[in-house]
């Protein structure tokens, strides 16, 4: 519909524009021309006696009624939907030129006409005017400047955008000046598109960036916005958008309301409101436009949003209706200054149709007001062609049958036409008036030789002069207004400073809508600034009736951070909590931040703390237990030696290599408590004294027993062979002893000296612990300190385990090899057990097998002998121990001792004979 509606205008457009191009050629053959069909249009005239008009184009109605669609041939469209707003401040317009023309200090001697226009609120209209007012359809002759009669100065308007874009891509063509009063959109500021566009109103550049500060005051990240279908509506969207995402904020939906009822479009605005979780939505539109859309918020009853209202809508008595209030009350917007304007509101109430019976809008207007039928008029009364809100098709062709008396009061009408209360677009038409006539003023008070223009400093004159010698006035003009404001504009015809007033819908004491001041936006060409009043309160149509919570997702708390949601905006995101390790602190991080080295996450992963240090203490019950067993070892083994000294002259302790026994017992000693070193604190001479302590412990140990089986094999050889004694002195047994305890010192020595062990932090086994733990130093040192250990350990395995088959069944012997046994069982099964713990543990471990390797070791070589000597004293005599006899008693075992003291007397007798 709307294209074909377009297309028309268009053919109509081009019918004419072809009618006047061949004028040219055809007034020598012809002379006569005629148009063949004439625009619609409705409007004010008066331009008789005076030299100048000035068009103006408002929109007196809103919308125009479809064409006819058998109708082939371009016909100019009707209008309906009378707009009192529109009528008002096209009265303003007509009043503010007869204010000019009364006044002296403007313009004394010229006065000014005016042609005006009803646009209808449609972009054919506008152009239709347009044209109209630079062609005249009476005319013969295209004079583009000459519609009247009168010369053309200048155009004020239009109302919407999209009027103005239209109608300056004609007026813009000749340099015609034009005045907007309420064409917000950004790109009228572009003066390549617009060269001659000026206007009383700020950019939707300003009023957008507002919004954002706004939406910023209040906390709200999460938007929906909602335009109407034209460049008012799509502009101040998308600059909003650019400004909103330029601070971090999102758009939770984008809507379009149709201009032309369409019932998939409206269900798709709605939808979007009705589900989002925006709480707070943009609305961009003209209140003409946006009647349609509140009806179906209502119809679908959603209420609970906060909406931002642009200048169009704020204080338009369309929408702030109380009934309209359960659903917009609470509303938020912007509106241009409030103004008196003295005197106007006599003008307005001076109206009546029986004044002119050709003014068919006054007779509509009054018609529309008081609901009746004005006498013999043909203008029809309330008709409304759209397709209606539920999507059905019946159209509205009402004539009230009440006819008018012209008695009725205008006072007691309630009708936003009357309402001076919000003059604020009123206001700026006067205002747009009043710039035409200062530059016109400016024009006329030129003076010869000193005028602007080049070439002479030439000055033009009224009423022959070029648009364009105008629009040099107009660029510079700067003038203060009848209520003190200075009107001054940019280089793009912008206003160049001024505010908004920040308004709330709030519901009076007589139930109707009041729209209080909250605060004020002021703003100039290089500063912003929002000024909320401090003691205002605010009315929020939410539930609890406190401010709006608009967001797509809830701040993450502290040990969480933002997680993208994929293909969503940014302000919608999972909270992710920390991993182990890192934390966020503030909520709302977008990333968690990594704990120093000495430092791990808390269990909310909000802060970090300082890691728990692991090592094998005193003064825990593991520690502490290893700590009593090593000293109660240590305290059997000094109980032994006790025994062997108070029975050192018995036969047994006697004879069975005393020096040995003793030092065996040292080192013994040495071994046990040497676990103690591995508990506690590690320190670098805690570490290195432990692993030297044990390895010399064991080796002093073994190499003695190493001593003992030595003669128990040479014994055995003896044994065996029946030859010569092979014989071994005590002495030898004490340089076995000897050569390898110094070994053992060497590698120890050079160990310490060359890569000693040392305490250490282990950062990397555990996470949230630091373990205190000693570092082995050289590998190859600690294995050969160790492997002499082994090596002696194997020795008196294998010595002894050779001479287990002595005829005389040693008994000693068999207790070594299974000490030996259970010292490798030990050691063996400690490497597994080492690796598979961590931690303390694992030194608990290496303790346990110290530990249980020296009771082995106490428990198979001196409980045997402890025995015989404290419970069997009949067994400690000579003879058992000494000679080589066969055992009477089989649980008599002859001991090594003994063997050692039979040989010593035999190698002395060997000794003796040699
Ligand atoms: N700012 C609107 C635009 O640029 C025009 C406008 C302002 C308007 N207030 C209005 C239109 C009220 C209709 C009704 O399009």
């Amino acid at each position: 519909m709307a294209s074909r509606k377009k297309c028309l205008v268009l053919g109509f457009l081009a019918f004419l524009w072809a009618e006047l191009g061949i004028k040219g050629k055809e007034e020598t053959e012809e002379q006569t021309c005629r148009l063949l069909g004439k625009f619609d249009l409705n409007g004010y005239v008066d331009a008789k006696n005076h030299s100048l008009v000035i068009g103006g184009l408002f929109d007196i109605h809103s919308r125009t009624i479809p064409a006819n669609e058998s109708v082939l041939e371009p016909v100019s469209a009707k209008c309906e939907g009378f707009n009192f707003r529109g009528f008002r401040w096209m009265k303003t317009m007509i009043h503010t030129i007869k204010e000019i023309n009364e006044r002296k200090d403007i313009l004394p001697n010229i006065t000014l006409g005016y042609q005006i226009f009803d646009t209808c609120f449609t972009i054919s209209k506008s152009v239709e005017a347009a044209l109209v007012l630079l062609t005249g359809q009476e005319e013969n002759k295209p004079n583009f400047r000459n519609g009247t009669g009168a010369f053309l100065a200048g155009v004020v308007g239009a109302g919407g955008s999209s009027l103005s874009i239209a109608a300056s891509r004609i007026l813009g063509l000749y340099y015609l000046p034009q005045v907007g009063y309420a064409s917000t959109c950004s790109v009228l500021s572009d003066k390549y598109q617009f060269p001659s566009y000026l206007r009383t109103v700020a950019s939707d550049k300003v009023q957008s960036e507002a919004m954002v500060r706004l939406i910023q005051h209040f906390g709200w990240v999460w938007i929906g916005t909602i335009a109407a279908d034209d460049d008012y509506g799509k502009y101040g969207v998308k600059i909003f958008k650019e400004k909103i995402e330029s601070v971090n904020l999102c758009i939770a939906f984008s809507e379009i309301i149709p201009k032309v009822y369409s019932y998939e479009k409206m269900r798709r605005a709605i939808d979007a409101v009705k589900n989002s979780t925006a709480r707070v939505v943009v609305l961009y539109a003209s209140d003409i436009d946006l009647s349609p859309f509140v009806l179906e918020i209502v119809f679908h009853n959603i209420t609970d949003r906060t909406w931002i209202a642009s200048e169009a809508w704020i204080t338009s008595a369309l929408i702030a209706k109380p009934e309209y209030f359960p659903y917009f009350g609470g509303s938020i917007g912007f509106a241009i200054p409030r103004a008196d304007i003295p005197g106007l509101k006599e003008f307005l109430y001076d109206v009546h149709p029986s004044k002119d019976p050709n003014d068919v809008l006054t007779i509509e207007f009054w018609q529309t007001a008081f609901n009746c039928t004005w006498p013999n008029s043909s203008v029809p009364y309330h008709v409304d062609h759209r397709v209606n809100m539920t999507g059905k098709d019946d159209r509205l062709h009402a004539m009230s049958d009440k006819f008018c008396t012209g008695e009725e009061k205008l006072e007691d009408l309630k009708n936003t036409y009357l309402d001076v209360s919000q003059l604020r677009i009123t206001n700026n038409v006067k205002q747009a008036v009043y710039f035409m006539a200062y530059a016109l003023d400016h024009l006329s008070r030129c003076e010869e030789g000193r005028g602007p223009y080049v070439f002479g400093n030439t000055c033009a004159y009224i009423p022959d002069f070029e648009p364009w010698q105008l629009m040099y006035y107009l660029k510079n003009i700067k003038f203060t207004t009848h209520n003190g404001m200075t009107i001054e504009t940019d280089e793009n015809g912008d206003v160049s400073r001024g505010y908004y007033d920040i308004l709330n819908w709030q519901l009076d004491d007589n139930g109707e809508v009041a729209f209080v001041k909250i605060g004020e936006y002021t703003f100039t060409d290089s500063k912003f600034e929002l000024v909320m009043r401090k003691n205002a309160t605010i009315f929020w149509n939410t539930e609890s009736s406190e401010v709006p919570y608009s967001v797509c997702a809830d701040v993450c708390r502290p040990g969480t951070r933002k997680g993208i949601r994929q293909g969503e905006p940014a302000c919608c995101f999972y909270c992710i909590p920390c991993a182990d390790g890192h934390v966020s602190r503030e909520p709302g991080q977008r990333e968690c931040e990594q704990c120093g080295e000495d430092y791990w996450s808390n269990a909310q992963k909000n802060k970090c703390v300082l890691k728990e240090v692991e090592f094998l203490a005193y003064d825990e019950a593991l520690g502490f237990t290893l700590v009593l067993l090593s000293i109660f070892g240590a305290l059997v083994v000094l109980a032994v030696t006790v025994v062997y000294v108070l029975y050192r002259h018995t036969p047994l302790v006697n004879a069975n290599d005393r020096e040995l026994s003793f030092l065996i017992q040292v080192s013994l000693v040495i071994t046990l408590l040497s676990s103690v070193l591995f508990i506690g604190k590690p320190y670098d001479w805690s570490c290195r004294a432990r692993q030297v302590t044990l390895a010399m412990g064991f080796s002093l140990c073994l190499s003695c027993i190493l001593g003992k089986t030595i003669s128990l094999f040479l014994a055995y050889r003896i044994s065996r062979s029946k030859t010569r004694l092979i014989s071994i002195r005590p002495l030898y047994q004490k340089i076995i002893v000897l050569i390898s305890v110094l070994v053992e010192i060497g590698i120890c020595t050079a160990y310490l000296v060359l890569e000693p062990p040392s305490a250490f932090k282990n950062m990397e086994s555990q996470n949230t612990k630091i373990i205190l733990e000693c570092t082995e130093g050289s590998i190859e040192f600690l294995c050969s300190m160790f492997g002499i250990d082994i090596f002696l350990a194997s020795l008196c395995f294998l010595t002894t385990f050779v001479a287990r088959q002595l005829p005389d069944n040693y008994y000693e012997g068999k207790c070594i090899t299974f000490g030996m046994l259970v010292f490798f069982i030990i050691w063996i099964s400690f490497v597994p057990a080492y690796l598979s713990t961590k931690g303390k543990f694992k030194v608990a471990v290496e303790i346990f097998a110290i530990l249980a390797s020296s009771y082995g070791l106490l428990g198979c070589i001196f409980a045997p002998k402890c025995f015989i000597i404290l419970l069997r004293p009949e067994r400690n005599t000579h003879e058992l121990v000494g000679g080589r006899v066969l055992t009477i008693d089989k649980s008599i075992q002859p001991t090594l001792a003994s063997v050692s003291s039979e040989l010593n007397n035999t190698m002395a007798s060997t000794v003796e004979d040699d």
